[in-house]
């Protein structure tokens, strides 16, 4: 007989069941709770609650292991490529070459934007944030697809796939070269994914742009250790929001919004800030530390801590290697670098952070690489919406196939006034 836990409340006792995942992890199925019982559960920031069953991303955050459908990022980091990664998330399994070169066609043959698109950039403000504008962008993609927007046809979604992953960069890039005003750079489909969206960013019309094969293989680096990472707060809302029935690309905009948060994906942004004005300061690391130790939620270490991750963040170690590589071999070592070690060796000694488990996450490192390579702060995390596009993708297509599939509906505790009446604006 399948394994059950009970709960008692007052002289009744209920049965719930037991859900064991591929990996052993284990939870106590509420669903019929509040039918059956009258109670619902409580859990702010969802820290205890899974919200769905998922076979794409395994994390184990007390061992550090991260896995995209089964192989660890370790192994995808050092042999694979951010298309073929995006491909394994999206379709479940790796490609064969013919797979893979009908999908690398695909994303290559939809990079191009409409051209009415470009208005759309143009009409922005030029400081206006990258992720604003991406969201933004990838939100009106529905206003020019409107043929292929129904979740439930797998052509149109399949399509849709394509043309976000090929578009984003174009996107990405075309925001940036506004906000610096300069000419918007048509994609070249004769590179590969990566040159080209680095030819889209730092090209001009001027000149020639070699691709730096240094450059372009830490990019593909940081693209895949960002590729996924299951329910985090981007991704759970890319499925609350796909769950209400709208379409992909209104769902990838809303998560957008949601990786831009200085807690979330914009940690990157706020780190290398956070670097720079150690630096500009003159402080030394420990006394950044020792200020961040207040509990002041405004003075954060940034890039320290992690929901999930509570030894340490194995794309970080990835990253850091690939940052002191990167600067080494482009002979740009910087201040900032050195800032961020000594701040990383401070805090992996000291009594606040031990105690509570804060390590340096995937954002600690990956803005010192991106500052490296020429790469404007404010573009970092448009960086990493773009790593963490496939994920979002192949979450949404997992929530549209599960049988269990539901509008995302939470419940809350009422805690405000009881029944008041109403009082006439001349009575109060
Ligand atoms: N610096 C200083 N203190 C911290 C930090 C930090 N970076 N992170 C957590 N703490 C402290 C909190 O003040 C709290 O202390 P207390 O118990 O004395 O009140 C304790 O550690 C637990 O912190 P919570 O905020 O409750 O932990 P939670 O799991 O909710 O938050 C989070 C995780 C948001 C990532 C947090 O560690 C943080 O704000 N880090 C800095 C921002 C950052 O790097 N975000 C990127 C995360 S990775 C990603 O999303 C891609």
């Amino acid at each position: 007989m399948a394994e059950t836990a009970q709960l008692r409340i007052g002289d009744k006792t209920f049965e719930l069941p037991i859900i064991e995942g591929t990996e052993g992890e284990r939870a106590i199925d509420i669903t019929n709770l509040r039918r059956d019982a009258g109670v619902i559960t409580l859990d702010p920031g969802y820290a205890n609650t899974g919200s769905c069953q998922s076979a794409i991303t395994f994390i184990d955050g007390d061992r550090g292991i991260l896995r995209y459908r089964g192989i660890e990022i370790e192994d995808l980091a050092a042999n694979s490529t951010f298309l073929e990664v995006a491909y394994l998330l999206v379709y479940g399994h790796l490609p064969t070459t013919a797979e893979f070169d009908a999908f690398t066609d695909s994303i290559t043959f939809h990079t191009m934007i409409h051209e009415d698109f470009k208005r759309f950039f143009g009409a922005m403000p030029k400081d206006a944030h990258p992720m604003a504008a991406c969201s933004a962008a990838i939100g009106a993609l529905a206003t020019f697809y409107p043929d292929s927007l129904d979740p439930r046809d797998p052509r149109q979604v399949e399509i849709s796939v394509h043309r976000l992953i090929a578009k984003f960069p174009t996107m990405a890039a075309y925001s940036y070269k506004h906000s610096i005003g300069q000419p918007f750079m048509y994609p070249r489909n004769d590179l590969g994914y990566v040159a080209n969206f680095l030819y889209m960013l730092f090209g001009t019309p001027c000149e020639e742009y070699e691709v730096d094969p240094v450059i372009k293989k830490a990019i593909h680096l940081l693209l895949i250790l960002h590729a996924d990472h299951e329910q985090n707060c981007s991704t759970s809302t890319v499925r609350i929001v796909g769950s209400s029935m709208v379409n992909l690309f209104s769902a990838i905009s809303a998560g957008i919004q949601a990786l831009w948060g200085p807690s979330h994906g914009g940690a990157n942004q706020a780190v290398i800030e956070m670097l720079a004005a150690i630096r500009d300061q003159g402080l030394t690391a420990k006394e950044f530390v020792e200020k961040a130790k207040r509990g002041d939620e405004s003075v954060r270490l940034m890039g320290f801590g992690h929901r999930v991750y509570k030894n340490f963040d194995p794309r970080m170690k990835i990253i850091k290697k690939a940052c002191s590589d990167v600067l080494d071999k482009l002979g740009t070592r910087t201040k900032l670098l050195e800032i961020a070690m000594e701040l990383e060796e401070i805090a992996l000694k000291d009594d606040y952070f031990v105690s509570r488990k804060l390590y340096p996450n995937v954002d600690f490192y990956s803005g010192v690489i991106y500052n490296a390579i020429g790469t404007p702060s404010n573009l970092f995390t448009a960086l990493f919406a773009l790593g963490r596009l496939p994920g979002w993708i192949a979450q949404w297509m997992e929530l549209h196939a599960d049988p269990q599939f539901k509008i995302g509906r939470p419940r809350q505790i009422y805690t405000g006034p009881t029944l008041t009446a109403y009082t006439p604006i001349e009575n109060r």
